[in-house]
């Protein structure tokens, strides 16, 4: 299973040393990958906090371009030159406020397959969408355009986070979560068998530690990417223990 950690826009310097040293302590269930995502400014001193453990860490988002005039983004080059293995690609809050759109997300993705880094690719519905019946057209619509360019040379995480879940404390419930699950692994199955049951498909949305368990109880959770309970040690330790075998 995977776990990632989105700090968000959250923390400093003191926060990020006190999380990486409770994390490298802890025990983590053996087949267990865990990502830790800081924002980016902390990138290298998380790296250098975690050096040598078993925890890897990435990105909360990169630009598709390599290098130039793009004044306060962040490369794919520079993320691997700090270590980084996944990063976090399409999350809501950066479609929402910073015009992320589908066609941007995929341009994102091949900046980080060309340089070894594995996408994270966060689709979800509104309430609004959901409450219309349309939460299989908005997940079909956001994972259609990266379709043609996925294989196994071209590998991704996807983290399904309903908008109404994130940051509330209402989750969806394990068969909710479980639904849409099974609809994106049967949308991977267009590339073929082998690759949709490879492809690791998070949960996101007010996990915590009460709620964890019912999740990842389920067949199609492969993992959960949390926000405010990765924040706190305890909580976030306690998420990987539940993770099933
Ligand atoms: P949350 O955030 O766990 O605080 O709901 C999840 C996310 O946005 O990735």
């Amino acid at each position: 299973m995977l776990l990632v950690a989105n700090w968000k826009m959250h923390g400093d310097r003191l926060m990020c040393d006190a999380l990486c040293q409770a994390f490298r302590k802890a025990t983590w269930p053996a087949d267990l990958k865990v990502v830790i995502c800081p924002p980016s400014l902390y990138i290298p001193q998380c790296a250098q906090a975690l050096q040598g453990s078993d925890l890897a860490w990435g990105a909360q988002n990169v630009h598709d371009v390599a290098s130039g005039a793009y004044t306060g983004e962040v490369s794919a080059p520079m993320l691997v030159d700090w270590g980084c293995t996944h990063v976090i690609i399409g999350h809501s809050e950066r479609r929402a406020g910073f015009a992320e759109d589908d066609a941007w997300v995929v341009q994102k993705c091949l900046a980080a397959w060309s340089v070894g880094l594995t996408p994270i690719v966060c689709v979800g519905e509104s309430a609004k969408a959901r409450d219309e019946g349309a939460t299989a057209a908005v997940i079909q619509g956001q994972i259609e355009p990266l379709m043609p360019h996925l294989s196994k040379d071209n590998p991704l995480v996807i983290a399904y986070e309903p908008i109404w879940a994130i940051g509330t404390g209402q989750a969806a419930t394990p068969e909710q979560a479980q639904s849409v699950h099974a609809l994106i692994r049967s949308e991977l199955t267009q590339i073929d068998e082998a690759f949709a049951k490879s492809t690791p498909i998070l949960y996101g949305g007010s996990v915590k530690v009460a709620n964890a368990a019912s999740l990842f109880a389920m067949p199609d959770i492969d993992g959960a990417l949390v926000g405010g309970a990765s924040l706190d040690a305890e909580s976030f330790i306690q998420i990987g223990a539940l993770c099933k075998a």
